[in-house]
């Protein structure tokens, strides 16, 4: 699937983007980013905190794909939110890139290195504002926006006068098992995308054993991973899959159009086998 979306602010994205969260051995990012260039992918996720960029982004030139074909997002880390002029130009240092096409807030968390804590005098609206700054004064960035935020969080930022750019998406963990409806009407709403992470339900998923998904993919004579990338592309979200197998990295390129009875069944999966986050940080409390 090589399908885009267009954002809220024109820039069009790839709707299957390749994740590169926990590929931290050796060489493995490279290698990884490469054959999922080469292999057809438009889009790699990557965040400084992955601590993985400087491989990202040899596998992004060894690809031999020209960079203006792809789609490159990272994040600003926690500790970086009163100085994301500087960890922006560290991002595209490792990444060897002169701009990304898409900078996150990894985090609604804006923590003090000194001191691990939360700072007082400043949150993560104020980070979005320089990241507007950053953005309109320097040719680094294409768009905006944001990851794991609730309706809450986001409704503070959108309130704030002084923000008039729009995030063109929130990246939150998204799967069956966390379809996170009202989060998902809200988005929907303010015409901001969804990119669901882990959508594979992580490492040691508890959804490639789930019985109905492995139902549904027998009968479509696919595999569980490709009918979880399948539902999330079909009901709008951007989708980020991570793998450093080779022939999975090729496999989760392949999506299919599920019966409206299968989709609406993994829709309601959670009324069955109860709600799963696997990623939830212990210094940050989900509202
Ligand atoms: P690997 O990297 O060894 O392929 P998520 O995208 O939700 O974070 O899930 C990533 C996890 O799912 C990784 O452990 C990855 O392992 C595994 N994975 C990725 N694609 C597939 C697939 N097609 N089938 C089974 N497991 C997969």
């Amino acid at each position: 699937n090589t399908k885009k979306l267009t954002l809220n602010n024109g820039q069009k994205i790839p709707v299957v983007g390749f994740g590169t969260w926990k590929a931290t051995g050796e060489g493995e990012a490279y290698k990884a980013v490469k054959t999922a260039l080469q292999k057809g992918y438009r889009h790699i996720d990557a965040a400084e905190h992955y601590h993985n960029e400087e491989e990202v982004g040899k596998g992004i030139k060894d690809s031999g794909v020209p960079r203006e074909e792809i789609f490159v997002t990272t994040k600003l880390w926690n500790v970086d939110h009163k100085k994301v002029r500087e960890a922006l130009d560290l991002s595209l240092k490792r990444l060897g890139l002169d701009y990304i096409d898409l900078y996150l807030i990894h985090w609604p968390v804006a923590t003090d290195p000194a001191t691990n804590e939360p700072y007082k005098d400043w949150d993560y609206v104020d980070t979005y504002k320089e990241l507007q700054r950053v953005m309109k004064t320097t040719g680094q960035i294409r768009s905006i926006g944001v990851s794991n935020m609730s309706i809450k969080q986001l409704e503070k930022l959108l309130s704030d006068e002084e923000v008039t750019v729009k995030p063109v998406v929130n990246q939150i963990e998204a799967h069956p098992l966390l379809t996170q409806p009202e989060l998902y009407d809200y988005m929907a709403s303010k015409d901001i995308k969804i990119e669901a992470y882990s959508p594979l339900g992580s490492v040691n998923s508890p959804l490639f054993k789930n019985e109905t998904i492995v139902d549904i993919a027998n009968k479509y004579g696919v595999e569980p991973a490709n009918v979880l990338i399948s539902w999330a592309v079909q009901r709008g979200t951007i989708v980020l899959p991570k793998s450093t197998t080779e022939h999975r990295i090729i496999s989760n390129l392949n999506t299919f159009r599920l019966h409206r009875d299968d989709f609406d069944t993994l829709n309601n999966l959670s009324s069955k086998y109860g709600v799963k986050r696997t990623n939830d940080p212990a210094w940050y409390n989900f509202e």
